[in-house]
């Protein structure tokens, strides 16, 4: 007996086989049962006759319940019009746990009734191609920036400070002193990129934004690359070659569950080099254009990110922000020091922000500047001018969530889907 996974099933056509999983769906006519099973790497349809197998089978098959733990043993069938092209003739079927009845059914659930269940929701057909789709996506981060000679620096998650301003730190307490949970690991890769040259980290991140909209987490992946030399072209070069192997590779190795939830893929097959460069300034004039209030000076809000790309086909890179609007560590442009040499990359069909980066302050005295006009405590920030004491150079990098990453690729309206337990406002469980 050959044990299995439905996703190698191919291999063994003609053989007998065990597979363990879960009772997706079943139907019945006259003398024949249906069972659809999943085992997390697909579905098989098993078909048992009367008189292919024992009366006790054929009764547990009316008998068993959606999502009962089993395991099934048969012949493997070619069947083209079955899903995975194959199909097991059942001779046996062994019944682990007989499931209760399941609180998600086919029909249609409202979304907050999904989220209290999110630990059952997992298991639907949907959110088992969206979660590949994330491991994907995160598997290519990684592989784009390994292959690229970049090092992987762990940044630590307790700080004793802010990167991104003050307002969205969660608070903790560190032995007496206090201690915030990291909203960006870009402070430390600053020095290590002194160190190695080019170097990211890759891990969670916590804001405590009081926001409550489809591109906000409180808890978010986010990839960080740091370059030593790099100017604000090379990190805007970076972030564009990046995209554009993600996108691909995903395409490439996760069309099945792209299918499945039914994403126009012609949209993303157009995500090719060169992506538009626009200034702050522009993007300003064709926001008013488009009929919105923005004025210069002012950040982009979510609206405003939507209407820019709702109908573009690749992200846009708009750089050159006013400094106010921006973190304190980025570097002034030389041709107007009132703009920061700074970049976020926003994604088309309008998706908005998934990338933020810059070039940093180089100079020990203007850093220490902003840090005090920032009205950032001086001394937590100590090691970090001292990086601009000892070989100081140019250097740059971004930031990319990776759940408004997934959510653009997978086309989905919030990012509460993109990660298997979503941290979102008041929402802890489970
Ligand atoms: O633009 P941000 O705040 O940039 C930084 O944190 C820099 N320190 C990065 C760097 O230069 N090393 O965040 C970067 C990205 C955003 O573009 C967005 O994709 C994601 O992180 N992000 C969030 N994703 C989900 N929920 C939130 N609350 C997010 N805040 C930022
Ligand atoms: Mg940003």
């Amino acid at each position: 007996m050959i044990t299995t996974r439905i996703k190698d099933l191919k291999n063994f056509i003609g053989q007998k086989v065990e597979i363990e999983g879960w009772v997706y769906n079943k139907r019945s006519s006259g003398k024949v049962r249906f069972l659809i099973l999943r085992d997390g790497s697909g579905y098989l349809q098993c078909v048992g006759f009367v008189k292919d197998v024992s009366p006790e089978v054929f009764d547990l098959m009316d008998k068993v319940t959606l999502e009962s733990s089993v395991k099934v043993e048969g012949i493997v069938r070619e069947e083209s019009r079955a899903i995975g092209g194959v199909e097991l003739s059942l001779t046996n079927l062994t019944l682990y746990h007989l499931a209760e009845e399941y609180p998600i059914s086919k029909k249609e659930h409202g979304t907050a009734f999904l989220m209290e269940n999110r630990h059952l929701w997992l298991r639907s057909s949907r959110q088992v191609a969206i979660l590949r789709i994330r491991s994907e996506n995160e598997q290519s981060f990684r592989d784009y920036f390994y292959n690229n000679g970049f090092t992987l620096i762990d940044s630590p998650i307790l700080t004793p400070a802010a990167c991104e301003g003050t307002t969205t730190l969660f608070e903790t307490e560190y032995f007496g002193e206090k201690a915030y949970l990291s909203q960006s690991g870009q402070l430390y890769l600053e020095p290590a990129c002194m160190a190695l040259g080019k170097v990211y980290c890759f891990g969670p991140t916590f804001r405590a934004e009081k926001s409550k909209t489809r591109r906000h987490l409180m808890e978010f992946w986010m990839l960080e690359p740091e370059v030593a030399f790099a100017t604000l072209e090379d990190v805007m070069e970076l972030a564009e070659d990046f995209l554009c192997y993600v996108v691909a590779r995903v395409l490439d190795r996760s069309k099945e569950d792209l299918k499945r939830i039914e994403r126009d893929t012609s949209l993303l097959e157009k995500i090719q080099k060169p992506f538009p460069r626009m200034r702050y300034s522009e993007a300003i004039e064709k926001l008013q254009k488009l009929g919105s209030d923005i004025k210069y000076g002012d950040d982009f809000g979510g609206d405003d990110e939507t209407l820019l790309t709702q109908n573009e086909e690749k992200p846009i890179m708009v750089n050159r922000y006013p400094s106010k609007v921006k973190a304190f560590y980025m570097e002034p442009d030389p041709e107007d020091p009132e703009l920061a040499l700074c970049v976020d990359v926003l994604a088309p069909e309008g998706y908005g922000e998934i990338i933020g980066g810059s070039e940093r302050i180089s100079d020990h005295d203007l850093l220490l500047k902003r840090i005090q006009e920032h009205n950032l405590p001086v001394s937590a920030f100590q090691w970090y001018l001292d990086i601009r004491k000892y070989g100081t150079v140019k250097h740059g990098g971004f930031g990319i969530g990776l759940e408004r990453t997934v959510a653009w690729i997978c086309g989905l309206s919030h990012v509460r889907e993109t990660i298997p337990y979503p941290r979102m406002l008041y929402k802890l469980y489970p």
